[in-house]
């Protein structure tokens, strides 16, 4: 799609945009210590839509100490009905600025204001609402001792300080992911969003000032990730770092953790299978193989990167999805007619994307349709790929083993349940999986068999905030969401009352 016709830009927005965005410290808008500042770019035409201050070890500590005093302060005489009511009321607060958040995350990001609106944006009020139930749940437990005389209880407490950092393929739900149930466990944060697209969590920032929680509970420090976030993950009175990115930040944050024995939760990349069996609904498999793939231009951990097809319906699947990769639609965020995806986050990563396509094309994968660039009329001022689909490959091809975070769908043919897991398991990542067969029995044999930290049988990308999400392997470890969530914010203390 060319459509050069945009939307019209928020009052609201237009303002947020038009003033330099700080750091929110203590209840506080702040310029960096240095006074620096960085751009953050429209990627669908390179246009710079604000300037954000630029964090870095001074900024991160001023926030890590604000956090700290706040937790030992302020923060833990807030009850937990009353910590609930300020995440409901950060709910409410978000799908009132439902339009501002959605057109903020389609200018910074790329993804469609539709697909922003009414995905990204009330998933992540629908995330603060669930857990905004949790703080007065939050239990321990009466422990039956042998030991006479002796009464012993658990106490479930937060952990501290925590450092979030997270990733720009989904800025604002990410953040969402994991200020949530922190807040809920009632510890203190530092926010680092993603440099790509600091902008819709700068904007809940407002909202967390106006729902009313306390000075220092919340921390938002923008810049880069060598900078900002290195200064966070190294920081001695940080308690946690929660990390949603690439397994290569993970590995370094890991060894930086050792220096205070840091809790960490790391949710990392994917390579996700899809295995559609002859016996399924093929037709609605292969479409939601395309969709699960292609959705968010393919920047997305649970991207459906290996598409396996039963040998009698490969050419079926194969067909479909090809179809569907030519049909997709291509434009800004902002575009009208809203696009099917929009462009990759930035030049680099269409740089990377673009390696991968022609390394695949190098080592002999046949190409069957895209595999290059978009440059027809506006979208060649943007970072913008043609869905790309590849079959013919290999195994231990990069194409096949490593996460692409593009619009690149790979389709091969499998001949029996044995062989396809194996494939579908050979991979050092295990963040998701789905199974399309009308076979109850083979889709619980398949379930049980993939090493993922999530199976969809005859679904995609289904997603609540009640629902654990997280790794296998090479794709992090902990577990988001649900109960499991308030584990990683919390730890158990033990206690003993001679009687
Ligand atoms: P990244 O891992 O560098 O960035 C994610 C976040 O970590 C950003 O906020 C960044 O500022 C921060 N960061 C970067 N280096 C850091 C460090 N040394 N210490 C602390 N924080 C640091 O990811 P990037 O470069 O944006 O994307 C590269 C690849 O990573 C993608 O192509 C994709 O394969 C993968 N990725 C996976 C994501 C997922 O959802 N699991 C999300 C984003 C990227
Ligand atoms: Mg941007």
């Amino acid at each position: 799609m060319l459509s050069q016709t945009v939307m019209p830009i928020h009052p609201q927005v237009q303002a947020f945009l038009s003033a330099p965005r700080q750091l929110l410290i203590n209840n506080q808008w702040l310029d960096a210590a240095d006074g620096e500042t960085f751009e953050t770019r429209d990627p669908s035409n390179g246009a710079v839509l604000a300037r954000c201050a630029r964090g870095k070890l001074e900024d991160v500590d001023r926030a890590v100490r604000a956090a700290r005093v706040a937790f030992e302060g302020a923060w833990r005489k807030v009850t937990p009905a009353e910590r609930a009511k300020l995440l409901w009321r950060l709910a409410d607060l978000i799908e009132a600025h439902a339009d501002q958040l959605a057109q903020l995350e389609a200018l910074d990001n790329g993804k469609s204001y539709t697909n922003a609106r009414h995905g990204d944006v009330i998933w992540s009020a629908d995330h603060f609402r669930y857990y905004a139930g949790w703080p007065t749940k939050i239990e321990g437990a009466t422990i039956p001792v042998s030991v006479p005389n002796q009464l012993n209880y658990t106490l479930r407490e937060p952990l501290g300080v925590c450092g979030l950092i997270t990733p720009w393929n989904f800025p604002l739900e990410i953040a969402a992911w994991k200020l949530a149930p922190a807040l809920a466990c009632g510890n203190c944060v530092i926010l680092k969003p993603a440099e790509q697209a600091p902008l819709s969590a700068l904007y809940l920032g407002q909202l967390i000032l106006e729902a009313g929680f306390p000075e220092g509970v919340v921390n938002i420090v923008t810049g880069f990730g060598d900078e900002a976030g290195v200064a966070l993950v190294n920081h001695p009175e940080v308690d946690k770092i929660s990390f949603t990115g690439s397994t290569a930040v993970a590995r370094s944050i890991i060894a930086a953790s050792a220096g205070n024995i840091k809790r960490l939760s790391l949710e990392l990349g994917g390579k996700s299978p899809c295995i559609i069996f002859s016996d399924a609904d093929v037709e609605r498999a292969a479409q939601q193989a395309a969709l699960g793939l292609f959705g968010n231009s393919g920047q997305s951990c649970v991207a459906a990167a290996r598409i396996y097809a039963e040998r009698s319906v490969y050419e079926e699947v194969l067909e479909r999805v090809t179809e569907i990769a030519q049909r997709l639609t291509l434009g800004a965020g902002m575009a009208e007619p809203q696009p099917d995806i929009g462009p990759l986050i930035s030049e680099r990563q269409l740089g990377r994307v673009l390696g991968y396509v022609q390394s695949g094309i190098a080592e002999g994968a046949q190409v069957c349709t895209g595999g290059g660039r978009a440059l027809e009329g506006a979208l060649a001022q943007g970072y913008f790929m043609r869905p790309t689909v590849f079959t013919r490959t290999k195994p231990e091809m990069a194409i096949v083993r490593e996460e692409i975070f593009g619009p690149v769908a790979i389709v091969e043919p499998f001949d029996s349940l044995e062989a396809v897991i194996q494939a579908a398991n050979d991979s050092p990542y295990g963040l998701a999986a789905s199974i399309w067969t009308r076979d109850l029995s083979k889709a619980h044999q398949a379930a049980a068999a993939l090493k993922a930290g999530t199976v969809w049988v005859n679904t995609y990308s289904m997603f609540d905030p009640a629902s654990p999400f997280g790794g296998y392997k090479q794709s992090g470890y902990g577990r988001e969401m649900g109960a499991a969530a308030i584990e990683l914010y919390t730890q158990l203390k033990s206690v003993w009352i001679g009687l």
